[in-house]
């Protein structure tokens, strides 16, 4: 049997309408998943003009602003079963507007309280397939973020809200993990890969000396979802080129 073969198997992308999650979508996509993406716009079209290259080739795309608790537990979701959820929605505010508490609210809302809001929207379409969960974390998990303490806060709680579900599910069949990408360009990042003085700075923090894609970011979260890693739940994985190892 090939442990990385999704056919039959439906994947949802929370996020998937751009940047990293896309790049998960696709890589799920090639390997014979179903998959539905989500984002907040109208529709796939309205995605088509920005410059992250995102695809929706051979997918389901619906709107889904998870910001919210009553949206979450209102969709109707257009599948009846689900063996993955993967949760790559995110945001980060610039030039210190996370330290207005109204902004340290809202980034935390999307960060993190969605992810719990969203496992708990999927908890027993998951238990029936006996399916996993993959959760995006960030570098930011680790560390510091200079300027940034509502995406540094986020990110770091998913650690532990992955660890807590994993030990809390793991009794019903579902494991729960993690990536933890370091620079990828998409559209959060774009104030650094769009400005040649900050990028060539950020490379020298990156032993293998450039930035990941998020098809990188795709074949980790296939790993965790597949039965290759069967035994692992509760772990989130850095996949930052070893920018963490100094
Ligand atoms: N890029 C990096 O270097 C990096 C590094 C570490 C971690 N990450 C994490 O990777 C994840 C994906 O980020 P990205 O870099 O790929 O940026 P991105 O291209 O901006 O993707 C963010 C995704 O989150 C969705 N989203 C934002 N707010 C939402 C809301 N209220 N409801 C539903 N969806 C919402 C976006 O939907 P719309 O397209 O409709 O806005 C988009 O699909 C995030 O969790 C981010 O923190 C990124």
């Amino acid at each position: 049997m090939n442990a990385i073969n999704f056919s039959g198997k439906n994947v949802l992308v929370v996020g998937g309408s751009s940047g990293i999650g896309n790049g998960i979508a696709r890589v799920f996509r090639d390997h014979g998943a179903t998959v539905f993406v989500c984002g907040t716009r109208a529709s796939a079209a309205d995605y088509k003009s920005d410059e992250d290259g995102s695809d929706f080739t051979g997918m389901t795309y619906f709107q889904w602003d998870v910001s919210d608790d009553t949206t979450v537990e209102n969709l109707t979701p257009p599948f009846a079963s689900l063996d993955v959820l993967v949760l790559s929605q995110g945001l980060v505010m610039y030039k210190r507007a996370e330290f207005q508490m109204p902004n340290f609210r809202h980034v935390l809302d999307v960060n993190l309280m969605s992810v719990m809001s969203c496992c708990m929207k999927f908890h027993d379409m998951l238990v029936a397939t006996k399916g996993s969960v993959v959760i995006v974390g960030s570098s930011a998990s680790f560390y510091s973020v200079f300027g940034n303490p509502a995406y540094s806060a986020s990110k770091g709680a998913l650690v532990t809200l992955t660890k807590t579900l994993a030990e809390a599910w793991a009794p019903e069949g579902i494991r729960v993990n993690g990536i933890a990408p370091g620079l990828v360009a998409t559209k959060i990042t774009k104030v650094t890969w769009d400005h040649p003085r900050r990028y060539e700075e950020s490379l020298k923090e990156i032993p293998l000396h450039r930035w990941g894609t998020p098809e990188e970011m795709g074949g980790v979260t296939l790993f965790l979802a597949s039965s290759l890693s069967a035994y692992v739940t509760g772990q989130m994985i850095l996949v930052d080129g070893g920018k963490g190892l100094a």
